[in-house]
């Protein structure tokens, strides 16, 4: 997957850069600064005190020395003071610039912490949605795995709004018992009708599964020989006709799904390749599809929405508001600790 969103420490990713949240004076400090140079010794600041320094968001690169990662790029991120300083594009040019020498020295893959979220005060949620801008703009045009490393969950939360939003909803249609409606809709062979939440469901003694599945939406498809065709099409072959459909290129296709070139030339070259469900949701992400059509394509790679699955909630929810950004969704599933989409 081209952007991750992973846990650790940065000193232990096994990466060909890792980024330093560094100061002007490139001769450490605390917080990730800190832990960098602890972790890689000596040879480091020996290396950084022949560089001279180096501006608010520019960035220089270094030897890993002891760290499992072959290059340090240092960047000195700027201090947050309400915004309104010009905070926001001196933090985005730490991104590029480091990304720049990154890609300069052939990096295949590359770890950041959240640059000026920690001594230098800049706001988490707003520090994170702007490294994703930066670092998924950077990956439409290059091939990369880049990986944002959040050092402590508390450290790290989406927009209050979202979450609560989000927790409501798996609230409203989380299933405790394992009765799964989508697979009475699979048995039914209809598509699926968004579930309506449990708060309506409870009043119902009886819920009819015929009023969830939208058997009419398929009888009432004018093409029926069309359809007929359709159901009978391989995941791999309803992608392609989706990329069609929707004038996009396959690389556009694979890369707002942030899934690499590798898997989608293999799901391409094969009809009948199964791929996981992340994989196949993260499509239907990409190609922005409608519940219905999003079902569609999952069944045919073996596969059901669930609503005894968070996952699955969370992914329906940005469906329903219409929500297709994968790396929004990606922060979504990161802060409810579910797996993340694409590859
Ligand atoms: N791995 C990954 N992330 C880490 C680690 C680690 N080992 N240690 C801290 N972090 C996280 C923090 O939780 C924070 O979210 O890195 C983010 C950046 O925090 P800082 O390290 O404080 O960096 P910054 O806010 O950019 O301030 C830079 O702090 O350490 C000094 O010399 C540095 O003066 C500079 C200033």
């Amino acid at each position: 997957m081209p952007l991750e969103i992973v846990r650790n420490d940065i000193t232990k990713m096994k990466v060909d850069a890792v980024v330093n949240a560094a100061n002007e004076s490139l001769l450490g400090g605390g917080g990730v600064d800190g832990a960098i140079h602890r972790a890689a010794g000596a040879g480091l600041l020996a290396e950084c005190r022949i560089l001279g320094g180096c501006k608010t968001g520019k960035a220089k690169i270094t030897g890993g020395y002891n760290l499992p990662a072959k290059y340090v790029i240092h960047t000195v991120g700027p201090i947050y003071d309400d915004g309104k300083h010009g905070e926001k594009a001196l933090l985005e040019s730490c991104y590029r610039e480091s990304l720049a020498l990154a890609k300069e020295h052939n990096c295949e893959t590359v770890a950041f912490p959240l640059i000026s979220s920690g001594v230098y005060g800049y706001p988490k949620d707003q520090a994170l949605k702007v490294a994703i801008d930066v670092i998924s703009d950077f990956l439409l045009e290059n091939e990369m795995t880049v990986y944002i490393v959040i050092f402590d969950k508390a450290a790290y939360k989406i927009s209050e709004k979202l979450f609560s939003d989000i927790a409501e909803y798996i609230d409203d249609n989380y299933v405790d018992e394992h009765t799964d409606y989508s697979r009475e809709c699979m048995r039914m062979n209809a598509p699926m009708a968004p579930m309506a939440p449990r708060r309506a469901r409870r009043k119902k003694t009886e819920v009819d599964l015929s009023e969830m599945c939208d058997c009419k939406a398929m009888l009432a498809e004018d093409d029926l020989d069309a359809k007929l065709r359709q159901i009978d099409e391989s995941f791999s072959q309803m992608l392609l006709r989706k990329i069609d459909e929707k004038g996009m290129t396959d690389a556009e296709c694979y890369k707002k799904a942030n899934i690499d070139r590798k898997l989608f030339s293999k799901i391409r070259s094969d009809i009948h390749y199964k791929p996981s469900k992340p994989t196949a949701l993260a499509f239907a992400i990409s190609l922005e599809l409608s519940l219905l059509e999003t079902e569609d394509m999952l069944r045919k790679a073996g596969f059901a929405l669930s609503h005894s699955n968070k996952f699955d909630i969370i992914i329906e929810y940005f469906i329903s508001k219409g929500n297709y950004n994968i790396f929004e969704i990606n922060e979504a599933l990161f802060a409810f600790d579910q797996s993340l989409l694409g590859a």
